[in-house]
């Protein structure tokens, strides 16, 4: 879609009586209806709509615009607005969905800047080969049929059958599958498939049965999702989609907030991650029987071969999806409810799989180093390894420094920066998005958009590339300076910023621009990454010289340019060659625990020797930020 904008909104400035409105979301395509008096916001959030939402609602970062088309009966506009939007664009039918009210039915078109749907995904993550040995048993069990002598119950014979090869197995808990083995039994001549996992019984279906595992990575923005065959631990199928908690607030605490305040936030929060994966769940479903070469077999996949799933995600996002209060987690010192591994019924949280099916939540390290950091260890340590340093980089980046077979942790707050956040023109990396920047003349910038759409915003790494490009050029001093002679630099009505592309080669119509402002953001996030780096390498009395190796996982840290980010200070000054990018680690480290007996051990290992390293109190966090917010 494009950015036309309609200049036919009424403003209403009393309020209508109706009761209920139709919502109309475009490019969407979905109507909800809705009390009036509803905000915007609200509406999509309660549609499961993305619109970007940086401060939850707080009224403070101006990212939930919109634009009414049509005769919008709305709220007037508030004083927020009239700081935040320009009057143009004011005058173009733009509004803040969290300042709007709803009054009548309305068409929202929602612009691709504060859409959160669509971005690009980063499935594919490097993998080193590993013996499958799942958790989950499947058992073929043929059983000998009831007599008038022998009249045990079917449960009796089938425990039976276990015991004779020392498997002793609890009772079941779950009714549904004592419901289902009787019919299931004598449609099958007393042959069927028992699924086990320790002592526990966890799923009976027919004797066709091939077992499905599903790996899944919820990152704060994005969710990525993997089918499994736990037979052959072939991928069946992979899908995506955004963590629909972004409606909610773009970071963590932001959401954080919004469940402390808010009676239902939590479970807000909740409700909208667990129908989001049931609907992933199915659309996997739906992916792998469309790829029938993937599944070597006639057999249809379903919901209910999917006996166990592994899910990772950050400490706040693992309380989400597990219904735990999080209010500890948002103020100091910071402390999980729990941190150890946990094994429990999918239907506890309402997740739609086979029946009696168990989710495995890897364990969290620390309140800001969560499960994902630990799946991202698992897949990426290597026993050559040591002085090597694993970054995960995000709205906070978990590093780990590994020397001498200790691993030493910390967690710094790099902020929504490289997500586009905060930067005047920024973005996330969907279509239309800058993602690579060179400066080839003096005053031409050549640019590479996502999908090779026209440019309207540039994300994280080109963001990343153009100021590296600024450097070289010394267009920008190490203070973060604009050198004002250069023809790229002009002064706007705030200060100078850098012209990357002119309104005639954008998509929308505008310039797309980079502000003093912007090039501060990415100081303090690029500081806060280096920082820790610096910070964990000087408590075990290192120099960034003396690394070995650095894994950088994570969807931008596989596109960012390495040689630009160490330009630009963000990563330390070493051969290109010690540098790997490995894709989504922690999507793989979740398959590994799904597959793998031997890794869900070893997870549990590295959660449980890992040291962590607070920085928030720590003595030198300062003098170390300081210095490493400089361009040098
Ligand atoms: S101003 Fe922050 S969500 Fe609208």
């Amino acid at each position: 879609m494009g950015w036309s904008l309609s200049n036919d909104v009424k403003i209403m400035s009393c309020p209508s009586e109706k009761e209920i409105a139709v919502v109309d979301f475009q490019p969407v395509g979905r109507k909800i209806t809705i009390p009036t008096g509803t905000t915007i916001l609200k509406a999509a959030q309660n549609a499961g709509i993305g619109i970007s939402a940086i401060c939850g609602g707080e009224s403070s970062c101006g990212s939930c615009r919109v634009i009414l088309s049509e005769k919008a009966s709305v709220s007037p506009l508030t004083s927020l607005e009239i700081e935040k939007i320009k009057m143009d664009d004011r005058n173009s039918g733009i509004r803040l969905a969290c300042q709007t009210k709803i009054l009548d039915d309305i068409k929202v078109v929602i612009p691709p800047n504060s859409l959160t749907t669509d971005q690009r995904m980063q499935f594919e993550g490097d993998e080193a080969s590993f013996a499958i040995n799942p958790t989950i048993k499947t058992h073929t069990v043929q059983l000998e049929s009831a007599t008038s002598f022998d009249q045990g119950s079917d449960w009796l014979r089938l425990s039976s059958y276990f015991k004779q090869k020392g498997i002793i197995l609890r009772n079941p808990t779950n009714l549904a599958i004592i419901r289902r083995l009787s019919p299931l039994l004598r449609e099958n001549s007393w042959k069927i498939s028992v699924v086990i996992k320790e002592d526990r019984f966890i799923h009976i279906s027919n004797p066709q049965l091939f077992p499905l595992g599903l790996a899944v990575d919820i990152g704060t923005t994005k969710i990525a999702a993997y089918l499994v065959d736990l037979n052959t631990g072939k991928i069946l199928a992979r899908n995506g989609i955004m963590n629909p908690q972004i409606a909610f607030g773009e970071d963590i605490m932001a959401r954080i907030s919004y469940a402390m305040k808010d009676d239902q936030g939590a479970e807000q929060l909740q409700t909208c991650l667990i129908n989001s994966l049931n609907v992933l769940v199915k659309d996997l479903i739906n992916d792998a029987n469309g790829n029938q070469k993937n599944l070597c077999r006639e057999e249809i996949c379903s919901q209910d071969q999917i006996v166990e799933a592994v899910i990772v995600g950050n400490t706040a996002i693992h309380h989400f999806f597990l219904g735990l209060p999080v209010s500890q987690l948002g103020v100091a010192p910071y402390v999980p409810s729990v941190s150890s591994s946990l094994d429990f019924e999918a239907k506890e949280v309402n997740l739609e799989l086979a029946i009696g099916a168990e989710i495995h939540l890897l364990p969290n390290i620390a309140g800001f180093i969560g499960a994902d950091h630990v799946a991202m260890l698992l897949a990426s340590i290597q026993e050559k390894h040591d002085k090597a340093l694993y970054i995960d980089i995000g709205t906070n980046t978990e590093i780990t420094l590994l020397v001498n077979g200790r691993m030493i942790a910390c967690s710094t707050a790099s902020g929504p920066a490289f997500e586009g956040a905060h930067i005047s023109n920024g973005m996330r990396a969907i279509e239309g998005a800058i993602e690579k920047v060179k400066l080839i003349t003096e005053n031409r910038f050549e640019i590479l958009t996502i999908k090779q759409a026209k440019p309207i915003g540039i994300c994280g790494s080109g963001v990343l590339d153009i100021i590296a490009e600024l450097l070289k050029a010394g267009i920008l001093d190490s203070r973060g300076a604009l050198d004002r002679n250069s023809p790229l630099v002009r002064q706007n009505d705030k200060g100078l910023e850098v012209l990357i592309v002119p309104d005639e080669k954008t998509g929308h119509g505008a310039d797309i621009v980079l502000t003093r402002k912007d090039i501060s953001e990415i100081q303090l996030a690029k500081g806060a990454i280096r920082a820790g780096i610096e910070l964990l390498l000087a408590e075990n009395h290192l120099k960034s010289d003396d690394v070995n190796h650095v894994v950088i996982a994570g969807a931008f840290g596989t596109y960012l340019d390495v040689a630009n980010a160490i330009t630009i200070g963000m990563l330390p000054d070493l051969s290109l060659d010690k540098f790997s990018q490995v894709g989504n680690a922690a999507g793989v480290g979740a398959k590994m625990a799904l597959l793998s007996q031997n890794k869900r051990e070893l997870s549990k290992k590295i959660a449980g020797d890992i040291q962590y390293l607070e920085l928030a109190n720590h003595r030198d966090f300062t003098l170390f930020f300081t210095k490493a917010i400089m361009f040098q």
